[in-house]
């Protein structure tokens, strides 16, 4: 069985999806930037090993990802759910296609933050998350699969992010499942082919009422 560490900053909402899906990936520890971060709690109710490496500790990031690096040990894969900092270089060569992230809109539109509020101030009609793999330019790895909302009259920054979430919450087990599988290639364009899944629109999930 392969093996993972997930990376989270906050509630860790996406870490539980994923630790639920049972996605055939051992979980093997839960680390967080921020010893606050809520899902750090859940995860060790479930007994599943955890560790801090906060980033306050460290005067650089090359030292705090050795430290983050280290923690990682040996687990096959890392993915960062809601894990809010930026990498260094030699840490992502590091996991060269073996880290993914998932991200709150559909990229590559609305890379970085606020994503939900800038979406409804650019007037999109449909939003979403985006799995991808992680690479050194933020928010712009190959993309493994997606996950689209309608934006609604009367949308709010908080509703349209719980609509996204509930997708991010169906698309990230998937793609970890294909990940541990081992379907994921990435082609030299960049493309990511999912091996043994025919139907390109199973990588683009909608909401089940409008499927
Ligand atoms: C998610 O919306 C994720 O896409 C973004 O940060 C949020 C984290 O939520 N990167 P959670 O901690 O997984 O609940």
């Amino acid at each position: 069985m392969k093996s993972a560490a997930i990376l989270i900053s906050g509630r860790g909402s996406n870490m539980r999806a994923l630790v639920e899906a049972r996605t055939g990936l051992d979980v093997r520890k839960v680390i967080s930037n921020r010893p606050e971060a809520g899902g750090l709690d859940w995860a060790k109710e479930r007994g599943i090993a955890t560790a801090v490496v906060d980033h306050q500790a460290f005067t650089d990031r090359e030292s705090f990802d050795a430290a983050l690096a280290s923690e990682i040990g040996s687990a096959d894969f890392v993915l960062l759910a809601g894990f809010m900092r930026i990498l260094t270089e030699g840490f992502i060569r590091r996991f060269d296609r073996r880290m993914l992230n998932i991200h709150p809109s559909l990229l590559p539109a609305f890379p970085g933050l606020h994503t939900h509020r800038r979406a409804l101030e650019a007037g999109v009609k449909v939003h979403g998350c985006t799995v991808h793999f992680v690479t050194p330019e933020l928010d712009s790895g190959p993309i493994v699969i997606q996950g689209a909302v309608p934006v609604l009259a009367g949308d709010t920054e908080a509703t349209l992010a719980a609509r996204v979430l509930e997708a991010e919450h169906r698309v990230y087990p998937q793609a970890a499942r294909w990940l541990a599988e081992g379907r994921l290639e990435v082609k030299a364009d960049g493309a990511v082919e999912v091996r043994g899944v025919a139907r390109s629109a199973e990588r683009l999930v909608s909401p089940p009422e409008e499927r």
